[in-house]
């Protein structure tokens, strides 16, 4: 029987990927954890307090509910890890290597591990960026992706860990906030949109960056989990595709409905970091290999998040 535990569940991606998952394979078939507790996000579920860095307690837990699939997400994102970099570099690194360690040790069956566009940097060619190219991050974030990537290929290898990993763009939902990202100006800008507030981008207004709706990103990660060992030739993390936009285009999105919204350009370090990435990502090896497809633009997902976010009541 399926046992999937979940690292990082009340998280921006761990919220929505609990909720996909417990859908799909029954609410006891999945063991949401968190470093804090906050039980109250999963008030019907098993709940476990999780610090991946403790690997006595990630054994303990794997144990005792039978594991047998690990989604490991706990980490510390782009903008946040460079007011920090020894602990983002100790969290991203030393979270990953205690899972890889227990996945060998323990015979867990499948991994799961997101890896970013953060792994790219000032040199990698900007638009379509290949799967293999030049990677040379200049963020403490990105350079942890970037070694993961070897150290889950180097599990795969040596140790035959089935992990599967994608090199996740922006995402944005509407289900859980993001904490700590670059990309995440293009989440806060819809909860501004809705509240009637100005919003103060800190991302200059042409930088185009690479993005994806969260449930095109969570289909993402289901299919590569569900899909046949044989399918997957790619062992670091795939390149995956869903659109690309600037800030003055999402703002005009959003201004279609919202005719009065206004918003203001304060760039800071983030924007440094943001233009060290791609503009738009070759995805050809993740849809000829496992058939992957995204679904929505930009249109359609302004229209889905405006929707749910006016909402009287969210999903959590
Ligand atoms: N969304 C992430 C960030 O901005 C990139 O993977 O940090």
């Amino acid at each position: 029987m399926t046992k999937i535990l979940i690292i990082g569940a009340c998280g921006q991606l761990g919220i929505e990927l609990t909720h996909n998952l417990k859908a799909r394979y029954g609410d006891d078939a999945v063991i949401p954890s968190d470093i804090a507790d906050k039980r109250n996000v999963y008030v019907d579920s098993v709940f476990e307090i999780l610090d991946v860095l403790d690997n006595s307690n990630l054994k303990r837990i794997l144990n005792y509910h039978q594991i047998s699939q690990i989604y490991h997400l706990a980490a510390v994102l782009s903008a946040r890890g460079e007011n920090d970099p020894l602990f983002a570099w100790k969290l991203n690194m030393d979270g990953l290597l205690n899972v890889l360690e227990e996945a060998r040790a323990e015979k867990i069956k499948r991994v799961y591990w997101p890896s970013s566009i953060a792994v790219f940097g000032p040199s990698t060619p900007k638009k379509m960026t290949p799967q293999e190219t030049i990677a040379n991050p200049n963020t403490v974030y990105g350079i942890s992706k970037l070694a993961g990537e070897r150290w889950c290929q180097y599990y795969h290898d040596k140790y035959d860990v089935d992990i599967r990993s994608l090199r996740y763009p922006g995402l944005i939902g509407w289900r859980s906030k993001p904490g700590g990202g670059t990309t995440d100006y293009a989440v806060d800008i819809y909860h501004k949109a809705i509240g009637e507030e100005t919003f103060e981008c800190f991302l200059k207004k042409d930088t185009i960056l690479p993005m994806m709706y969260m449930d095109d990103a969570i289909r993402a990660t289901v299919e590569l989990m569900e899909t046949d060992d044989k399918n997957i030739q790619v062992r670091s993390s795939y390149n995956i595709s869903g659109m690309s936009f600037s800030p003055e285009q999402i703002y005009h999105s959003i201004k279609g409905f919202y005719p009065h919204f206004e918003m203001l350009y304060k760039p800071d370090y983030r924007q440094i970091i943001a233009k060290s990435w791609p503009e738009s990502i070759d995805d050809t090896e993740a849809r000829e290999q496992w058939g992957w497809a995204p679904k929505y633009d930009l249109p359609m997902m302004t229209e889905e998040m405006l929707k749910n976010l006016s909402r009287p009541v969210t999903a959590n």
